[in-house]
């Protein structure tokens, strides 16, 4: 396991794990902290101010307590859509990090957010905030669900979408004001689109934004975990 770089005191430090292209880390950043991302894959567009590749439950257990806040965002193909009804199957083929990751988090004792797509993972987290791109003016819906560890937010409503998702589905063409950030298929927008529609402008590789969260909502959970530590020590 390497050795963690000396932080500058002077940012709150978040520890982005299983960080990718850094989608969330660019929020946090816009938030004002220093990240640093942990990914097992290398990231070479990484957009956070140091990258460490190896395990990131590895790294959470040794590093973990040295951070302000933890962010981290297991593969969800364990519980995802893709792998429910017909695909059951191949579920055996992936980890189920969830609950390792929660447990090692945990054992940090920092506050944390864990990060999911909707679907069967969702009954296995508490999800105290919700966020979709609507909320943001994004042209992406995206829906994401976050279970805040050791700190809370009251989650903002959700809005009414504005139309539907553009593209083809089950054979019939759609137009809306969203883009579909993901696969490969026809109708999903250029990668000049999927850049702009989620906020990701340092990586136009498709499959680095569309395994990516918008940075708008990196920034809202790092915005509002700042507001509470400040509300913490005033009434202190
Ligand atoms: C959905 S992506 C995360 C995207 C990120 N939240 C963003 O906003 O850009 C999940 C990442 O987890 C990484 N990963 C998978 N298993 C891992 C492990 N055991 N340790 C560290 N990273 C891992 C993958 O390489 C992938 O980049």
């Amino acid at each position: 396991m390497p050795e963690a770089s000396p932080i500058p005191r002077s940012r709150p430090r978040l520890l982005a794990a299983f960080c990718g292209v850094g989608g969330d880390t660019c929020g946090y950043q816009r938030a004002g902290f220093h990240v640093t991302g942990v990914d097992v894959a290398p990231q070479p567009r990484y957009c956070g101010d140091v990258f460490h590749q190896g395990d990131a439950i590895a790294f959470i257990r040794e590093h973990g307590h040295e951070y302000d806040l933890i962010h981290a965002g297991p593969p969800c193909q364990f519980d995802c859509t893709l792998t429910a009804g017909t695909n059951a199957t191949r579920r055996d083929r992936y980890p189920d990090l969830l609950d390792p990751t929660r447990a090692a988090l945990e054992a940090t004792g920092r506050p944390f957010v864990i990060e999911q797509p909707p679907g069967r993972a969702a009954r296995r987290m508490r999800v105290d905030v919700a966020l979709c791109g609507e909320m943001f003016g994004l042209a992406v819906i995206r829906h994401r669900n976050f279970e805040l560890g050791g700190w809370h937010a009251l989650a903002p409503v959700h809005r009414p979408h504005r139309g539907r998702v553009s593209g083809m589905r089950h054979g019939r063409w759609y137009t809306g004001p969203y883009f579909a950030v993901y696969g490969q298929g026809g109708g999903k927008g250029t990668v000049q689109e999927w850049q702009q529609a989620m906020g990701i402008t340092w990586t136009d590789v498709r499959k680095e934004i569309a395994e990516a969260i918008p940075p708008a909502y990196g920034a809202w959970l790092g915005e509002h975990f700042l507001a509470h530590t400040r509300a913490q020590a005033v009434a202190a």
